[in-house]
């Protein structure tokens, strides 16, 4: 079964061909961070803009790359939600548009989910069940996943999200937007062990996170210092605290479930030292661990794809009234 798949929910226009879920035959993102970087964040207005221009480009480019015609589809699997409404409705109604002129079957599938089937493109996915930690620029969630689309909720973030956190303390030290990427680079040159920035909720709250706090521990650390600062420190240390809720909230969650498989997957899943550290402590504890390679850890249409081509097969497709939603995403 060959999915078109279709991503438009922040500030990357990106369509991908993937047949049974599992192989990619084409990937394109056009990223917009040049368009908001002045800005320092995602200016949701331009974003919407960017995607009515691109959409089309994107989609032929996903198509010709896989050497594919639309004849060729099965289906035509969409982002609908949650992200900004008006990036949303770009993709949802080219997704629409484009299933209606060419018969085929139309399914809306939640960003989250996408995040979450990441995992399934890679060589050797996780056998089911499996722990999940999802950790993106909008959500920090641990999940028991015991089917490709069921799925046990077991915790949140009450307040900011991990990825979140990186671009807000990013912005405080002046490294522009998208703040993970730049505090992932300068921390290499860092001390992780110098300054040591609180971990919320480490040993308590079961399976939540909270991540508002170090926040503002590094924006009174910065005004103590008063400009005598190594930002580089700074970067290590906030990223160490954040790196390590995330690792010993995700070995807790695999071990009250006793599982011995554990998925990290999201924009921040790339960051390097998660990465590392994830790796180490799973090795330590006979867990098997998987992370999608980074550019399918950030938005991309494959895992749309891949989750479109689930729900496919199960015959649960949606109609042309097919809407977009910014929160609850249940389309
Ligand atoms: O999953 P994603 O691409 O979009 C959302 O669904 O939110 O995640 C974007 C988030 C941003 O907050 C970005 O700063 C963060 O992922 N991120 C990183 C890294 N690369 C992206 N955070 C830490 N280290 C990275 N290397
Ligand atoms: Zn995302």
């Amino acid at each position: 079964m060959m999915v078109l798949g279709i991503e438009t929910s922040c500030d990357e226009t990106a369509a991908a061909v993937v047949s049974s879920g599992r192989h990619i035959l084409s990937n394109v993102v056009w990223s917009q961070i040049a368009i908001h970087h002045p800005y320092g964040g995602v200016v949701p207005e331009l974003a919407s803009r960017k995607h009515v221009e691109k959409i089309v480009p994107v989609v032929e480019k996903a198509l010709s790359r896989a050497g594919k015609e639309p004849t060729d589809l099965d289906g035509v699997a969409v982002t609908c939600g949650p992200g900004l409404i008006g990036a949303l409705l770009v993709g949802v109604s080219f997704a629409k548009a484009f299933a209606y002129s060419c018969q085929l079957p139309l399914v809306g599938v939640n960003h989250l989910e996408g995040h979450l089937a990441a995992v399934y493109l890679a060589p050797e996915p996780p056998p089911f069940p499996f722990v999940a930690l999802l950790v993106s620029g909008g959500h920090t969630n641990l999940y028991y996943v015991l089917e490709p689309t069921l799925f046990e909720h077991m915790g949140q973030t009450r307040d900011d999200a991990a990825g979140e956190a990186f671009d807000k303390v990013a912005k405080m030290l002046g490294l522009g937007y998208p703040g993970g990427p730049a505090i992932d680079d300068l921390s290499r040159q860092g001390d992780p062990n110098r300054i040591r920035f609180p971990r919320a909720l480490l040993n308590s709250a079961g399976f939540d996170f909270s991540f508002s706090g170090i926040k503002t521990a590094v924006a009174r650390y910065v005004d103590s210092q008063q400009g005598c600062l190594s930002i580089e420190d700074i970067a290590a240390g906030f990223q160490e605290a954040v790196v390590d809720v995330l690792v010993q909230k995700a070995m807790l969650a695999v071990q009250t479930k006793k599982s011995k498989h554990l998925a990290v997957v999201g924009g921040v899943a790339s960051n390097s030292r998660l990465r590392i550290r994830v790796k180490e402590e799973a090795v330590r504890a006979g867990v098997s661990v998987h992370i999608p390679r980074p550019e399918l850890c950030t938005d991309n249409a494959a895992m749309v794809a891949a989750v479109g081509y689930h729900y496919l097969r199960q015959g649960k497709y949606s109609g042309l009234n097919l809407d977009a939603y910014s929160k609850v995403a249940n389309c």
